[in-house]
């Protein structure tokens, strides 16, 4: 593999200091070199600087021009359901017409028509419809994704959603919690069959375990029963709380050291408080809320407070048809109250901590992946500031150009 030498950079800007995740001022401090270069080698960075102190580079040299770009590092989107089959188009068509996402889910559609579709598609049909989502997300400069099952809910299609994210290079998670399927009576009798049946074959695939706790899904307890299940077998936990209502998906995160709680759109200022003192990552979903208009979470609140703050797409059919973390990032900013350069740390070195790859992804340092976003202006924040514009000039992905192609 030949080196890559990423040249002539207006910016070359990475979160600061070592270590994650990075809460309080340092969640909203950046390292930021001007006139820079970044060196890629076997597919790690080997060197940044400024161009003036750039010495002789030996072997194979592929260059990038970086004149009037600034370098990021490639995003990393914790929090997506990119493995689904179908649309729901009618959905939203319905929605947008006074129908509300809950009532549609109690009316057997939602997330049970894509479970449908995704049942129906077989493994290949999976693996297209992700290969092709996992390329939308590349282009908008997403270098390192986590997908989540859930749409199947049965032992087959679980497994073929966790095994096509594994094998399209991404970050499983068994969202075995996700929604309770038309063949069983109720929430427990699912959850005997799932915790009996895909878990101990899901533990093998996935890295975390994931449960919706909202009415019309699981409650705290079968949550816990489930969450406590999945760690039993080596899942690092993580949970959908507080998207419609308070429902105790917060206090259970807390209490089980999840490693993040995403959504908090309905997190009143308690929740907020005791988030912020855990160890526990906020992930802020900002699409979902705009898209379902929802309020936005307390993401100011979360920051100043201390806690750990992450911005995700939520990409999926339903509640957020948007693979751009760009945009969820800019929301974050107007809506949720983030400077950009927090914005920033959330979706790259605080996203990489929820998916327990912070050691070397989310930081343009030497050692770390060579997985960086090239943004087609000289001053960074063009990337959160052009709202759903054409900001990614390139990607580099473990040392290679991957987009454009
Ligand atoms: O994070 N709310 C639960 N799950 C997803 C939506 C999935 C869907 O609507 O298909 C979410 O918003
Ligand atoms: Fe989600």
């Amino acid at each position: 593999m030949a080196k890559l030498l990423v040249r002539d950079l207006a910016q070359a800007v990475s979160p600061a200091g070592e270590g994650a995740p990075l809460r309080g001022s340092a969640a909203a401090e950046l390292e930021v070199v001007e006139n820079a270069y970044v060196l890629c080698d076997e597919g790690r960075i080997a060197a940044v600087g400024r161009m003036a102190d750039l010495g002789r580079i030996d072997g194979d040299v592929e260059e990038l021009d970086g004149r009037g770009r600034a370098a990021v590092p490639g995003l990393v989107d914790c929090h997506t359901h990119a493995c689904f089959a179908g649309d729901r188009a009618g959905e939203f068509d319905l929605r947008a017409g006074g129908a509300t996402y809950e009532e549609l889910h109690a009316a057997g559609g939602g997330i049970l028509a894509t479970v449908r579709a995704t049942r129906a598609a077989g493994a290949d049909g999976l693996a297209d419809a992700l290969d092709r989502h996992r390329a939308w997300m590349l282009a908008a400069g997403t270098t390192t994704f986590e997908a989540k099952s859930g749409y199947g809910l049965d032992h087959d299609t679980e497994l073929a959603q966790l095994r096509a994210v594994r094998d399209a290079g991404g970050v499983p998670t068994w969202l075995g919690g996700h929604a309770v399927p038309p063949e069983f009576p109720d929430a427990d009798s699912y959850l005997d069959f799932a915790l009996a049946e895909v878990l101990p074959e899901a533990a093998k695939l996935a890295e975390a375990a994931d449960v919706f706790v909202e009415r019309g899904a699981f409650d705290a307890d079968q949550a816990r029963r489930y969450l406590e299940a999945a760690r039993a077998a080596g899942l690092t936990l993580r949970l959908h709380a507080d998207q419609f209502t308070e429902a105790g998906g917060v206090p259970l995160a807390i209490e089980l050291r999840a490693r993040s709680v995403d959504h908090l759109e309905a997190t009143g200022s308690d929740g907020v408080q005791a988030l912020a003192g855990s160890d526990v990552a906020a992930v802020l979903l900002p699409v979902a809320a705009v898209f379902l208009g929802r309020p936005m979470p307390a993401g100011q609140d979360l920051l100043e407070a201390g806690g750990v703050v992450v911005i995700a797409t939520d990409f999926n059919p339903g509640s957020a048809f948007c693979e751009r973390l760009p945009i969820a990032m800019t929301l974050a900013c107007t809506q949720a109250g983030l400077p950009p350069a927090a914005a920033l740390v959330a979706a790259t070195v605080n996203a990489a901590h929820v998916l327990g790859r912070a050691d070397h992804i989310g930081r343009i340092a030497p050692g770390h992946a060579a997985d960086l976003l090239l943004v087609d202006a000289p001053d960074w924040r063009h990337l959160v500031y052009h709202f759903g514009g054409e900001v990614v000039a390139a990607v580099v992905k473990d040392g290679t150009v991957a987009s454009p192609r």
